[in-house]
């Protein structure tokens, strides 16, 4: 990666610099968002928009910039992503404070980070993965997109020890989400997710999935569902920006439905890559 976007400026990654007082240093006080690229064009813009403006907004840290800034953002990095494809990553804090303290005055400047790094869209038939279920320890604001991702990181370790792909918690029971994913599962033709409560992070992914599903005329509920309902699901698979639609075929030592990608996954996946640029 060659530039970045740091404070209103392009800057060589190597010379980008900021401040050892910056809460989202010192505190992990600060929110991001990332957004996939296809052939130049950010997916779902408005909706990961408006995703960062409402995580923002439940930490009363102001929008620092404009939303269509972040389109000139794009162009500003574009040289990063020579095929056309990329992820931009926003990281946004409350900005530099010294001394160091836990309440923030209010006149804060924040620091508004992005980076722009190349990224290859799933192709081809996706090979099903194998995924750790675990308890989910993370706080009870995961709707809130925190850079604050000790949880997150303490699942995945969890999850690469086991040899697995990804995390798949729960809480006592409740299925949740996985540290960078939003799961489904598919019992008797019907698609059913968590709901987007506090307990996950809603997915742009997710509620695009939603979408195609209902205009496709694939059952669709947004409830809670249990470990039993999982290991007795059909079809079961994780969805993310990055990943899109990706089939799981085990939990932990459990084999899902056939551990092959299943009908309703498979024409997700096609409606899916159908609707993105
Ligand atoms: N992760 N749940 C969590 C905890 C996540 O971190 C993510 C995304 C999702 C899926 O959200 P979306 O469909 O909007 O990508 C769900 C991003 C990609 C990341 O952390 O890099």
């Amino acid at each position: 990666m060659n530039k970045l976007w740091l404070n209103g400026h392009v800057v060589p990654a190597d010379q980008a610099k900021i401040s050892v007082f910056d809460r989202g240093f010192l505190f992990g006080d600060g929110i991001y968002e990332v957004v996939p690229i296809y052939a130049g064009q950010p997916f779902l813009f408005d909706e990961h928009m408006a995703r960062l403006e409402r995580s923002l907004h439940a930490v009363s840290i102001p929008m620092p910039i404009p939303r269509a800034e972040w389109l000139q953002v794009i162009d500003a990095l574009s040289d990063n992503i020579p095929e056309g494809s990329g992820v931009l990553y926003i990281h946004i804090t409350r900005g530099e404070e010294f001394p160091r303290s836990h309440l923030p005055a209010n006149d804060l400047t924040p620091t508004v980070f992005a980076t722009l790094s190349p990224f290859t869209p799933p192709s081809g038939e996706p090979t099903p993965v194998r995924v750790s279920l675990l308890e989910d320890n993370r706080w009870l604001r995961c709707d809130i997109k925190s850079i604050s991702l000790l949880g997150n990181i303490m699942g995945k370790l969890a999850a690469a020890q086991d040899g697995t792909a990804e995390p798949l918690m729960h809480r006592a029971g409740r299925i949740t989400e996985g540290a960078t994913c939003n799961y489904f599962i598919v019992k008797n033709n019907t698609l059913i997710t968590a709901p987007a409560d506090t307990l996950i992070l809603a997915g742009i992914t997710r509620d695009w999935i939603l979408t195609l599903a209902r205009d496709n005329g694939i059952s669709v509920e947004e409830r809670a569902f249990s470990i039993a309902e999982l290991y007795d699901a059909d079809e079961c698979f994780l969805a993310s920006s990055t990943r899109e639609i990706l089939p799981v075929a085990m939990v932990s030592e459990q084999t899902i439905g056939s551990g092959e990608t299943g009908p309703i996954t498979q024409q997700l996946i096609q409606y899916f890559r159908q609707s993105r640029p």
